[in-house]
């Protein structure tokens, strides 16, 4: 068994790099199974995120998602055997693994093709050769590979690609955490494509997922940016406001004369 709730049983530890990244006195450090295997062991069985690609030792890029938010995600796709999901950010090939061990044909995109090639591997060992994992940006979809009965972001976006609905048959889903460009938690938002071609649905409950990275900001603007967030205590008194006219949304701070993002 898997041993995670709602997750089907697929071991996660063939899909978790040999080196991971922890956090130690403020900053990301590697811990390698090879040198701490009991530590590896309680991460890679444990309910968090795990960090397994970190840029300039600060800012997790690519990770193995916390088991119970990968659950939650499934049981929003409503997925039925033999349906054919379109999953962006492939990471480890966890999440693609369990998608395909419920029945469903994944084409899984990833930006990194180290990471990427990493998953085929791990996917092969797992006996599950049949995802297709292509290395490329997943805002672009995979149109080659459509049309698709559910789309799956484990990245978070603020502005969700217009490909990946036009992508997906009329009554499939595109289940995608969303997030404000200056605040990496926000809720899952699980969207209807119509007949006429758009999407539409409802945020549910709150996730944390890395942005797109195309869609993030540098990771020093983000880090004020919550600092900001943060310095404000309150909710109510967030120093972040939106506007929205027929030219767009408009992010800003303090005044809509400062925008960011
Ligand atoms: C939270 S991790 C995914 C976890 C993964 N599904 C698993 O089971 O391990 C997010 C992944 O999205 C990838 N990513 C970020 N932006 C992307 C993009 N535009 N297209 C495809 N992959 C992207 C990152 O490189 C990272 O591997």
């Amino acid at each position: 068994m898997s041993g995670f709730p709602g997750l089907p049983d697929v071991d996660r530890q063939l899909f978790v790099p040999e080196t991971v990244w922890v956090i130690e006195d403020g900053r990301f450090v590697e811990l390698s199974r090879a040198h701490a295997p009991d530590e590896w062991e309680r991460l890679v069985t444990s309910d968090g995120a795990i960090a397994t690609q970190v840029k300039d030792g600060m800012w997790p890029v690519s990770s193995s998602s916390a088991p119970s938010v990968m659950a939650q995600m499934i049981e929003s796709l409503q997925l039925e055997p033999g349906m054919r999901v379109l999953e962006i950010g492939t990471g480890t090939g966890y999440n693609a693994a369990c998608l395909t061990a419920l029945g469903a044909e994944v084409v899984s995109v990833e930006i990194d093709h180290e990471v990427a090639e990493h998953a085929r591997r791990a996917l092969r060992v797992a006996g599950q050769p049949s995802v297709t994992v292509i290395a490329g940006d997943g805002e672009v979809g995979a149109p080659q590979y459509a049309p698709f009965d559910r789309v799956l972001a484990t990245a978070a976006a603020h502005t969700v690609p217009y490909a990946w609905v036009e992508q997906t048959r009329a009554g499939g889903l595109v289940v995608v955490p969303w997030a404000a460009t200056f605040h990496p938690a926000g809720p899952l938002a699980v969207l209807v494509v119509r007949e006429d071609g758009s999407a539409e649905g409802r945020f549910t409950a709150p996730v944390r997922f890395m942005p797109l990275r195309g869609q993030r900001l540098p990771q020093t603007v983000l880090h004020e940016t919550e600092e900001r967030w943060t310095a404000a205590g309150e909710p109510e008194a967030c120093r972040y406001g939106v506007t929205v006219s027929a030219e767009g949304q408009r992010v800003w701070l303090d005044s809509p004369d400062s925008p960011v993002g």
